[in-house]
């Protein structure tokens, strides 16, 4: 792994491929490694940048709480370190929520977004007291519960239900309670998306059990340059269940 060293603390990334730049972002309370499967469907293409979002994976975190928006920051920190003017950000639901927030935070940075099993709407009050609660669980036991919770949600597929599981069991309990928090305090991008003028694909599998189709399709309908691409088969990790398709998908956002 490459390391960008922050304010005392290191993001982690991966960098591979050669072309357009695209920033993959991975949802919670996964890291990077989500993405392989894309890699080498994409890397002739793209000049692809995977970051460890702060508290994931192995990069680290600052200590005390942040936000989704200090989590975008990282990530423009991290391009302007590639001497990356400008990038497609492809996100997966939490990463699509960071995608969304670059968007309103650095729109001139941002060449196009892809939305992957994601959602504009901010968390409800009851969604944000569960996160709450979760956090304090996590802090309390470690992610155990949480990989259980999640995993069986994520896909219907049992081997990578089994990856996922690991995957979580392997996080720091204090980077997903970060996230959990800074989840619940993000802002709502439902009136960004309506005055969005640069391309966007939206991918979403149609087994998606943590955040329902019918979301997409209300995203898509508020798009000017929108397109959206269902999955049969896939639930919420369309780059692990479906790769031909999803690569494909986000391979459109270059024409
Ligand atoms: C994710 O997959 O990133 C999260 O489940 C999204 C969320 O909890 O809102």
């Amino acid at each position: 792994m490459l390391k960008l060293t922050l304010n005392g603390y290191e993001l982690a990334y991966e960098r591979r491929g050669k072309g357009t730049p695209l920033l993959l972002v991975h949802g919670f309370p996964l890291d990077h490694t989500i993405w392989e499967p894309l890699l080498p469907l994409l890397e002739d293409q793209f000049d692809l940048v995977l970051p460890d979002l702060r508290g994931f994976g192995w990069s680290g975190r600052p200590a005390s709480q942040y936000s989704l928006r200090d989590m975008s920051a990282d990530l423009l920190a991290l391009l302007e370190h590639l001497e990356i003017e400008n990038a497609l950000v492809a996100g997966h639901s939490m990463g699509g929520y960071i995608a969304m927030d670059m968007e309103r935070a650095f729109p001139r940075r941002i060449l196009g977004l892809g939305l992957v099993a994601t959602q504009p709407a901010a968390d409800s009050a009851e969604r944000k007291a569960s996160r709450a609660q979760e956090a304090m669980a996590v802090i309390a036991d470690g992610v155990a519960g949480t990989a259980e919770r999640m995993a069986g949600i994520l896909t219907s597929d049992p081997d990578l239900q089994k990856n996922l599981k690991s995957l979580i069991l392997r996080q720091d309990p204090g980077g997903v309670a970060g996230a959990l928090l800074a989840m619940a305090d993000r802002d709502d991008s439902t009136e960004l998306l309506s005055h969005l003028d640069l391309p966007v694909v939206i991918i979403h599998g149609l087994q998606d059990a943590i955040i329902p189709v019918e979301k997409a399709r209300q995203m898509n309908a508020m798009l000017k340059q929108g397109a959206l691409v269902t999955l049969e088969g896939a639930g919420h990790m369309p780059m692990m269940e479906s790769p031909r398709e999803c690569a494909e998908a986000l391979l459109t956002l270059l024409h």
